[in-house]
């Protein structure tokens, strides 16, 4: 496969993550009772950065869902493949999600997290692409907007490869 070109840096990634951070820390201050909640694979990266430049006490916790067999055309159908392990009911629930492209598993996770009778739900993704919406759903603090293009890096995939590039890069057709 080749090097995916840059769509968004290393630098503007870190700024944008350290202003979601601070925005994210004044709204709920300090006595909100957060847990952060990571969608695996992808947000892993986005997750560490984001929770590691916030000033308030919160806790992680991390949910599984599939919504792609290994490539990147979306079945619209999310699976749950692991659930949040600690208990949320009665907490501010922060889901942080890497990329929302038909706001499917979004919405699905946002319907999950209030069966478990989280007190608030609020989200934050890293990347929508506002074109692909097949469903509305509120994105409480995003990164970027981008076009419709299957992007690499920074937590994000096509076909396992390419999780750990430092930036968000761009996969053409004729790279893969
Ligand atoms: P949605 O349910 O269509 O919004 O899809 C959301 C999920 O699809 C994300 O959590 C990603 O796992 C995956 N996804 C969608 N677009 C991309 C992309 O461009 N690169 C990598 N993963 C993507």
């Amino acid at each position: 496969m080749k090097t995916p070109e840059v769509l968004i840096s290393e630098e503007e990634i870190q700024t944008r993550v350290g202003e979601l951070a601070r925005q994210i820390s004044a709204d709920y201050g300090d006595d909100s009772d957060l847990v952060m909640v990571g969608v695996l694979k992808g947000s892993f990266i986005f997750l560490a950065d984001l929770s590691r430049r916030m000033e308030i006490p919160r806790t992680i916790e991390f949910i599984a869902v599939s919504s792609y067999e290994n490539g990147s055309v979306s079945s619209g159908a999310v699976r749950l493949v692991m659930d949040v392990r600690g208990n949320i009911e009665g907490k501010h629930v922060l889901i942080v999600e890497d990329i929302v492209d038909t706001g499917h598993t979004l919405k699905y996770l946002i319907g999950m997290m209030k069966t478990h009778r989280a007190k608030s739900v609020k989200t934050a993704a890293l990347i929508r692409k506002a074109e692909a919406a097949e469903v509305e759903v509120t994105i409480d603090y995003l990164g970027f907007d981008i076009g419709n293009e299957w992007v690499v890096g920074y937590g994000l995939d096509y076909a396992e490869q390419n999780r750990t590039l430092p930036y968000i890069g761009v996969i053409k057709p004729t790279d893969v």
